[in-house]
């Protein structure tokens, strides 16, 4: 009589336990990476490229892909810096960005850090991200830093 008992009270966790897991994975599902058209659908039609406007989508964009290395504010104290061999660049320091070309910065997030002279710890993006939406993670990485290149 005890082993019923225990089973069946074994049977009656184990579908709430699978139960929770399932509404869990559910929840988490929804939760993604903004899409070309949210990152894009704020710029108006006929905009160059290379005068991309930043929008709420390319601060989700940066949240989503950027924020572990480069931090929350673009500080370069993401939750990763410390495991890295070289510092993620500081997002929000003028001295450095003002040397950097806006072509050069965005060549440095489509194809990674090498392509630039600097540390392959800084992955390339080329694959992840559409041209304008790096575009514009460039100029929100000029919104973070208050300068442009000199
Ligand atoms: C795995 C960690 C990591 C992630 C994720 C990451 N970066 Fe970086 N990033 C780095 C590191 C490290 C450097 C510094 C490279 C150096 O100074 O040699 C860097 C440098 C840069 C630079 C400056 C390049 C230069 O000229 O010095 C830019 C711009 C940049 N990252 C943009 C981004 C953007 C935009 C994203 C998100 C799409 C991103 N990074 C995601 C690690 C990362």
């Amino acid at each position: 009589m005890t082993n019923r008992k225990h089973l069946l009270a074994g049977i009656i966790l184990l579908t709430i336990l699978t139960t929770a897991c399932e509404q869990s994975k559910q929840a988490t599902s929804t939760v993604r990476p903004p899409t070309k058209e949210e990152v894009t659908k704020t710029i108006p039609q006929n905009t160059q490229p290379e005068l991309a406007q930043v929008t709420e989508g390319t601060r989700q964009t940066y949240q989503w892909y950027c924020t572990q290395c480069h931090g929350i504010k673009g500080k370069g104290d993401g939750i990763n810096a410390k495991f890295l061999t070289v510092p993620p660049r500081n997002h929000t320091k003028a001295q450095y960005l003002e040397t950097r070309t806006d072509e050069q910065l965005f060549q440095a997030i489509k194809f990674g850090g090498l392509s630039v002279g600097r540390a392959p710890c800084m992955p390339a993006w080329g694959e992840t991200l559409d041209d304008d939406i790096i575009q514009s993670l460039v100029q929100y990485i000029r919104e973070l830093c208050q300068c442009e290149a000199l």
